[in-house]
């Protein structure tokens, strides 16, 4: 009796253990936090800024191959590189999981200080289904195909009862590869974040046209999406918004009563059923290893037809719907390979969604692109595809990085007061115009004895009433009070510098040329500084 008492007692002494060690573990994750003006990723208890890069789609299948390169991407320098890891290579046969990949990539990750994000290549990758393990790509009953023009396609349906069967294996294998993560970096927090599948949507066509897709489409709108429109009204997005209330704002119907009988309604459809799939899946993962999950957006512009792009995916005109089906997802991301970057940043920075980019143009566009990013959207990560190629204009990236680097705890703080602002100037577009302090803050491409710099990029941080903190290159900044006013404000100070272990190392005191004659204060186009301006005021 007495043995059998102190087994009992030994089991429950050992599970509360358990249970205290697991949940100061979940206490310490990296994790999302609203801290004031805006949300971070938090890593080891202090906010975490991802100056990374998206390894090539094949790159990471092969830790020979991966050897190499770490080094080489530590050196860019990147903080955190995101790499694809598939269902096919962690479940070549069903309920049989292979997790070397994962370990290895740790360990080459960790020996070079670097961090990972996870890509969950499963069910879809560019809409299409080219991912999966071999044994759900052939097992089209239990596993069903999206049905365009009569054909099936090579895209696994996410039409909700129909294609549970594929949702439950994703989210099984998912759940797996994230119990293993637990184990094998609970502690180290190598990785820092998921994102599960990539670029989903139907390509071909606007909608899946499987008899099973039809009826559901013909079927009412669920009260779940129904209740979510009623209760955002004021706030949805507006081409949704307009979409709705153009309908009549009806709060029952099928599809294309409450949406219209057009492509739209199609592509509400889709983003319905794929969100609630994804969330399905990233909740299973979520259940196993609490990290931040995000999903990522093949874009198009409002004229486009959906299915020349991924019909469903979460670009800004859906994102409502995707918030309404789930909240496992935490990030809708959008994959920036337009020009016009700046757009794009807009319209994924919202109240209810931070900023992320993990896909976007690499060399001299991302390189300006991070200010962009991070000090005007308070981004969490940047991230340029195709790292590894080591393309023309990686070393401006890297130098943008290695500055932003130098600056980051500065910047991470004042981020949440609302104090930076960042920018890209171009010919097309010389001026940039802000509020700090009270104060109106005029930048445009820098110019001294008529040499006009091609483009500038950089953000200016607010550090004291009259201070400020400026970093990147071909700009120029002029600062006044907002009129009318009883001063003027001149500089008294601009040094160039660096920060070395958070303590600022000074430069040059830069006068004469360098400011312009007291006019200006300038970041020559020749390379990314660190200044620091020091203001007065006179009548
Ligand atoms: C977007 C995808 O998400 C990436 O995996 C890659 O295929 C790029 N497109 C190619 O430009």
């Amino acid at each position: 009796m007495k043995a059998r008492m102190s087994v009992i007692a030994a089991v429950l002494i050992g599970s509360f253990f358990f249970a205290v060690s697991a949940s100061a573990q979940d206490a310490n994750l990296p994790h999302l936090e609203k801290r004031d003006a805006v949300t971070q990723l938090i890593v080891d208890g202090k906010p975490f800024l991802m100056l990374s890069g998206e390894l090539y789609n094949s790159s990471s299948s092969s830790l020979e191959y991966m050897k190499p390169l770490w080094p080489k991407l530590a050196a860019i320098p990147l903080n955190t590189v995101i790499t694809p890891l598939s269902w096919e290579l962690v479940e070549p046969t069903e309920g049989k999981y292979d997790f070397a990949l994962i370990d290895g990539l740790l360990a080459q990750a960790r020996a070079q200080h670097v961090r990972v994000v996870f890509l969950w290549l499963a069910a879809w990758k560019n809409g299409m289904s080219s991912y999966p393990p071999v044994w759900v790509k052939q097992n089209t009953k239990r596993f069903p195909r999206v049905v365009l023009h009569n054909n099936p396609a090579n895209i696994l349906s996410t039409i909700g009862g129909y294609s549970d069967a594929t949702r439950d294996a994703d989210a099984r294998a998912f759940a797996a590869v994230m119990q293993h993560i637990r184990e094998v970096d609970g502690q180290e927090h190598t990785v820092l974040m998921m994102q599960v599948e990539n670029e989903v949507g139907v390509l071909g066509d606007t909608r899946d046209h499987s008899p099973q897709a039809d009826q559901a489409f013909a079927s009412l709108v669920p009260a779940q999406l129904i209740d979510y429109l009623k209760a955002h009204r004021e706030t949805l997005e507006p081409r949704l918004r307009a979409l709705w209330l153009q309908n009549g704002a009806k709060t029952t119907g099928t599809w294309a009563q409450v949406f219209g009988d057009t492509a739209r309604a199609d592509e509400i459809f889709m983003a319905w059923n794929y969100a609630r799939y994804v969330h399905g899946v990233a909740a299973k993962g979520k259940a196993a290893y609490n990290l931040p999950m995000y999903v990522n957006t093949w874009l198009a512009n409002d004229d486009n037809i959906p299915g020349n792009y991924p019909s469903g995916g979460p670009l800004p005109q859906v994102m409502d719907i995707w918030k309404a089906a789930g909240s496992a997802i935490d990030i809708y991301s959008p994959d920036v390979y337009d020009p016009d970057f700046a757009k794009w940043a807009n319209r994924y920075h919202r109240p209810d969604n931070l900023l992320f980019i993990p896909e976007t143009n690499g060399g001299k566009n991302g390189a300006a692109n991070v200010f962009e990013a991070v000090g005007e959207h308070a981004a969490i990560g940047f991230s340029p595809f195709a790292i590894d190629g080591f393309h023309e204009g990686t070393t401006d990236l890297g130098e943008s990085y290695s500055a932003i680097d130098a600056i980051k705890p500065i910047l991470l703080e004042q981020q949440t007061k609302g104090n930076v602002h960042g920018f890209t100037l171009s010919k097309e577009h010389p001026f940039a115009e802000f509020y700090m302090n009270g104060y109106v803050v005029r930048v445009s491409l820098d110019e001294i004895f008529g040499n006009h710099a091609e483009s500038g990029y950089g953000l200016i941080i607010a550090t004291g009433q009259d201070e400020f903190l400026g970093v990147g290159k071909g700009f120029r900044v002029l600062i006044s009070p907002r009129s009318p006013s009883s001063f003027k404000l001149g500089y008294a100070s601009i040094d160039e510098g660096t920060f070395k272990d958070g303590r600022w190392i000074p430069g040059r005191r830069l006068n004469g040329d360098e400011n312009d004659q007291g006019n200006y204060w300038r970041f020559d186009p020749k390379s990314v500084r660190i200044e620091k301006a020091v203001l007065y005021h006179y009548e």
